[in-house]
């Protein structure tokens, strides 16, 4: 059995979703929610779903080997971010190669790097009156969004479009990929 750990700073829907979608799985299972943020609702939602978290501090998760010993203590096998604002320390991208993904909210490389999350990437999008935009799933490096591109599907903007349907728009398709295409990579994993 596959084990993954889901990174997050925010409202976790994704998360969620990802928990769900493994819960009856005999290929993987969530096996930790880490966070930066002790108010995030990605640590009430690992709560209800009996799914154990810690919460670092900035200098510890940037120390990396807190982390790191962590996941090898748990014998994580894929690092899944999910709304976590942080840059993931080399060391932990070097202990963990090809196996810290994250979600981006836009068509990489388009509207992305630091400062680039949530609504800012969706104000952006549509003050730039693109007709579409999409989600991105790709492997982490060094900087913000800008690993190998793995899955990447579009959705229609029309011009009477709110930010809130936009972000609808957009959630429903990262609910709908993420869990499976985390399925994929841990089903090609040695
Ligand atoms: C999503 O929009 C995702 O694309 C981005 O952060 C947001 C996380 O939302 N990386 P949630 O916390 O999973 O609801």
């Amino acid at each position: 059995m596959k084990r993954i750990a889901i990174f997050g700073s925010g409202s976790g829907s994704n998360a969620q979703k990802i928990i769900e979608y493994f819960k009856a799985s005999k290929i993987a299972e969530v096996a930790l929610i880490v966070s930066n943020n002790s108010l995030a609702g990605i640590l009430e939602r690992a709560k209800k779903l009996k799914i154990p978290s810690h919460v670092f501090s900035e200098s510890e998760f940037n120390q990396a080997l807190p982390v790191i010993q962590l996941l090898k203590q748990e014998n994580i096998d894929l690092v899944v971010l999910a709304g976590f604002l942080w840059l993931i320390p080399p060391a932990l991208i070097q202990a963990f190669p090809d196996s810290i993904i994250n979600i981006h909210p836009a068509l990489l490389p388009k509207f992305s790097g630091k400062g680039m999350y949530g609504d800012h990437v969706h104000q952006a999008v549509l003050q730039a009156g693109q007709t579409c935009s999409g989600i991105s799933i790709h492997y982490v490096d060094e900087e913000y969004d800008t690993g190998k591109i793995i899955y990447q599907e579009a959705y229609q903007i029309d011009p009477s479009d709110t930010l809130e349907l936009v972000k609808k728009k957009c959630q429903c398709l990262e609910h709908k990929h993420y869990p499976r295409i985390i399925e994929q990579i841990l089903s090609n994993l040695k």
